[in-house]
């Protein structure tokens, strides 16, 4: 059986997209199962429903406080049967109640070579700083923002003359194949957690995933 995906959104919903494009594929090892947006309009919302993927909208003030939220989260999923939870561009904190329900099981994409730029604004950040190189990460969430055992990384090497917006559009692109690829690695059974750390079993990923200069 297909690893059950549970998707967390707030917008646009791109990387759901890849997550569920790489899932037509009969011989991709993982399925979207369930969606659930805090935002009743959340455009990624259409995305799941123009693939016939069951949504669930779950807006905070409609609950008694954070922890009751979480709450009908965790109670969604499970009855979904969803074994890997993957936060999706959504934009609220969780607490250490729900991160260690799903320790090791929940799992973020963020648009920066972590540990360097976590937080918001990643790609104004990077091109203020002048780095070379920029790209996203692929890791489990723990209770601090943005942290958390790296399983992929793709990096893009930085034009001069990069604006915010062209830099986020060819990191997106990245993104699009890091996700997929993250969660296939998980859901073969190749990535294991040592401490701070991911172990991706020999042979799994490339030595560098590094996007070619345009
Ligand atoms: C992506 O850049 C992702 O890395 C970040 O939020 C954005 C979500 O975009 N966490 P989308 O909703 O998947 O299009």
């Amino acid at each position: 059986m297909r690893l059950r995906l549970g998707v967390l959104i707030s917008g646009r919903g791109s990387n759901l997209q890849a997550l569920i494009d790489a899932a037509t594929d009969p011989a991709y090892p993982a399925e979207v199962a369930l969606v659930i947006s805090n935002k009743a309009d959340a455009p990624g919302l259409e995305r799941a429903r123009a693939a016939g993927i069951a949504t669930l909208v779950l807006k905070p003030k409609d609950f008694a406080d954070k922890a009751a939220h979480e709450a009908a989260m965790t109670a969604a999923l499970e009855s979904a049967g969803v074994g890997l939870v993957c936060l999706a561009g959504y934009m609220r904190l969780l607490s250490p109640v729900f991160v260690s329900a799903w320790l090791d099981r929940l799992i973020n994409i963020h648009p920066s070579l972590l540990p360097s730029f976590p937080g918001l604004h990643t790609h104004e950040r990077a091109i203020e700083a002048g780095v070379r190189f920029h790209g996203c990460t692929v890791h489990f969430v723990r209770v601090e923002m943005d942290t958390g055992p790296i399983i992929v990384q793709a990096a893009v090497p930085v034009a001069d003359g990069a604006t915010p917006d062209s830099l986020a559009a060819r990191v997106l692109e990245q993104e699009h194949k890091a996700y997929p690829l993250a969660v296939r690695l998980i859901a073969e059974g190749r990535v294991t957690v040592a401490g701070d750390r991911a172990v991706v079993a020999r042979g799994a990923v490339p030595d560098a995933v590094i996007a070619p200069i345009a």
